[in-house]
């Protein structure tokens, strides 16, 4: 008998027999997703925490024996990194990116690396066997022990690997993948989302962990539901432009480890290479210093990183003056400017103003702040800044220059580069000097403008 599907609210929850456009219930339009009826709820493994599904029982939590997970290092420094020590046994982790960034070739890679120790299994619903194989010779890696099967229907891949039972399975991709339960087509909410449910359930009984390949839309966030992200234990992202050199993965979700952790690599002719002292990889050196550049240290999740910001500020021929930023948030940059007119007296609202982090990598933390303001100023001004300066803090409000964690850290990083000149928040000077380098600290923003 073939299982049935309903229709469930988005919004609301209400199932209903069949779909509509505006959800009886609650009155929603455009959230009535496909869902299959469940028949009977899912029975777990008990050996694996947190799934007992027979035997619930109230317990103390000091009872529970908190047991550090189980790792399994991958021997990919930079991708162990980011997973926060290696292949957890039974996690589910989602790997995002624009096509062609690198997600095949750093999964087959990174089967390939455990191969020789753990059973693999490659579940390919986008390329053909032969395509995997010629990446593999491709990359130069030792195939033997890997095995690959061919399949797009959830069902068969999983009664197929119950029976092989790898430790480490990756399936490329999950839009492609679907189950008959459902009537639209792969790639659509309602199988994402229901074909990844049925992988989750397979990873926590079996103990098998589990790579998902997922898209991107264009707007940049994973094809499928939001809910997707919830679902999985780990999500990670590759981010940097496709075309060039260097690949970062960032951990944006991580029940097993630290987010904002990232991962670097270098594509060449044989994969993905790891870079494991990144520091100043995304700066480029200018022969003469141009208005609208800075350099910033940033510290995204552990590593203190070297990275340009430029500014372009050009007066706007529209009554709305265009705010485009690349690699940082764009509200942020709206709220940088309102600060430096309301508090510096910078007027930018005749002026269209872009803002780049070179290299393709993105901003997530506030302390690039006074590094935007300034870029921005000096394009501005058409008005170069020192060569050898480097800016950080975060800037409020009030038009007050505000802490950042790491701050000697970061100095010093920057010292190690070359750099002579600091303007920093005034707690962030460190108390004993760094050699070579002369740190200014401010107070607020007013400061931060005379003194660069
Ligand atoms: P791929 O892993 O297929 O990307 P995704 O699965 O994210 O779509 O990577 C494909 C790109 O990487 C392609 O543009 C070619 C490049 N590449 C190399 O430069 N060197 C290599 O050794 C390999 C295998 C790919
Ligand atoms: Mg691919």
């Amino acid at each position: 008998m073939r299982a049935k599907s309903q229709y469930q609210c988005q919004d609301c929850g209400a199932t209903q027999p069949k779909w509509a456009g505006q959800c009886p219930e609650c009155g929603a339009w455009n959230a009535l997703v496909e869902v299959a009826v469940e028949s009977r709820p899912a029975r777990s493994n008990p050996r694996f925490s947190g799934y007992s599904g027979d035997s619930a029982e109230i317990c103390d939590l000091r009872s529970v024996a908190a047991i550090e997970e189980e790792r399994l290092a991958t021997g990919i420094g930079e991708l162990d990194r980011v997973l926060g020590g290696g292949i957890v046994p039974g996690s589910v982790v989602l790997i995002g990116g624009d096509p062609g960034i690198g997600k095949s070739t750093l999964l087959l890679q990174m089967l390939a690396a455990v191969a020789d120790r753990l059973g693999t299994l490659y579940v390919t619903g986008e390329e053909s066997p032969r395509q995997i194989a010629l990446r593999a010779r491709r990359l130069d890696v030792d195939t033997r022990s890997i095995r690959l099967l061919t399949e797009t229907r959830i069902e068969r891949v999983l009664d197929l690997a119950r029976r092989e039972q790898p430790r480490v399975m990756v399936v490329d991709s999950i839009q492609t993948m679907y189950t008959e339960v459902i009537t639209s087509a792969p790639g659509s909410v309602s199988q994402v989302r229901e074909t990844a449910a049925q992988l989750v359930r397979f990873a926590k009984q079996s103990g098998t962990s589990i790579y998902l390949v997922g898209h991107v839309t264009k707007e940049g966030a994973l094809a499928g539901p939001r809910v997707l992200e919830h679902m999985v234990d780990t999500v990670l992202y590759f981010e940097g432009d496709s075309g060039g050199r260097f690949r970062v993965i960032r951990a944006v979700k991580n029940r097993y480890g630290a987010v904002n952790e990232l991962g670097v690599f270098a594509m060449i002719d044989k994969g993905l290479r790891e870079v494991s002292n990144p520091s100043a990889i995304f700066l480029t050196r200018h022969e003469r210093q141009s208005p609208g550049s800075v350099v910033t240290v940033t510290r995204e999740g552990t590593r203190p990183l070297l990275v340009e910001v430029q500014a372009l500020v050009d007066e706007t021929r529209l009554a709305n003056p265009r705010r485009v930023t690349i690699g940082l948030d764009g509200n942020r940059l709206a709220m940088l400017l309102a600060i430096a007119h309301r508090h510096a007296g910078v007027v930018t609202y005749d002026q269209d103003v872009f803002v780049n982090v070179v290299g393709g990598v993105r901003v997530s933390e506030t302390g690039a702040d006074l590094a935007v303001l300034l870029a921005v100023l000096s394009s501005l001004r058409g008005k170069p800044l020192s060569r050898d300066l480097i800016a950080f803090g975060e800037v409020g409000l009030a038009g007050e220059i505000r802490p950042v964690p790491g701050g000697p850290e970061r100095l010093r990083e920057a010292g190690k580069h070359g750099y002579r000149h600091a303007i920093v928040p005034k707690t962030n000077v460190p108390r004993e000097s760094i050699e070579g380098m002369q740190v200014i600290g401010v107070l607020t923003l007013d400061q931060a403008l005379a003194q660069a």
